[in-house]
């Protein structure tokens, strides 16, 4: 498969098959996927927690609801596992803090990357993944011994999919999003 097939085929998962356990060497592959991602200045402004015990995927599936019990994962309690992306200082050129009077200026942007590296090296293993946008700081904090502060930015669902078949992207046209030598 060439690698616009396998960024066609992935999608979000959102329904996964229960009491399944991911081994460790494929979480660890997933893992490398993330700690080769590009970075601004190379620095790597991540930490990553992977979520793959019972209790520890309980106090997860806590963390990812907010206030009204809004979440963004209703079915996260059929996960295998998830990854949280934790937001570290970043250590960047002083040319780039002299310009932009911010060390994090790239550092969503490379957790990002990292993440979806990730998300296609999971999808290499048979393995369907969902992105988790919304979770509440203070109980990451509490939960999972992140120093106060420090974000979690992003969770990652990770699961053997209930359905794998492909589906339509809904994207927005190529002419819509793309222009050439100019803004248009
Ligand atoms: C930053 C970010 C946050 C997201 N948060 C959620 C979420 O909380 N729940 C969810 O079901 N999907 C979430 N998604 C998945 C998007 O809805 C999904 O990627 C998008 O609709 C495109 O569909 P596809 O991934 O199947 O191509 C998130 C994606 C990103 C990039």
């Amino acid at each position: 498969m060439d690698f616009l097939d396998i960024m066609r085929r992935r999608k979000s998962c959102r329904a996964y098959q229960t009491d399944r356990t991911i081994p460790r060497e494929e979480l660890l592959k997933i893992v490398e996927a993330g700690r080769l991602t590009p970075s601004g200045c190379n620095s790597q402004p991540w930490k990553f927690i992977v979520v793959d015990s019972p209790e520890a995927k309980e106090k997860l599936c806590d963390a990812i609801v907010v206030e009204n019990g809004m979440t963004g994962a209703p079915w996260r309690h059929q996960v295998s596992a998830f990854i949280i992306f934790v937001e570290q200082p970043a250590k960047v050129m002083p040319a780039v803090v002299n310009h932009y009077r911010d060390t994090q200026r790239f550092a969503q942007g490379d957790i990002g990357a990292a993440c979806m590296n990730m998300c296609h090296e999971a999808f290499s293993l048979g393995l369907g993944t969902c992105i988790i946008g919304v979770n509440d700081q203070s109980k990451m904090e509490k939960h999972f011994g992140i120093p106060h502060g420090r974000e979690a930015r992003l969770v990652l669902a990770i699961g053997y999919p209930v359905d794998a078949s492909p589906v339509d992207k809904v994207r927005k046209p190529l002419d819509e999003i793309c222009c050439f030598n100019h803004w248009e």
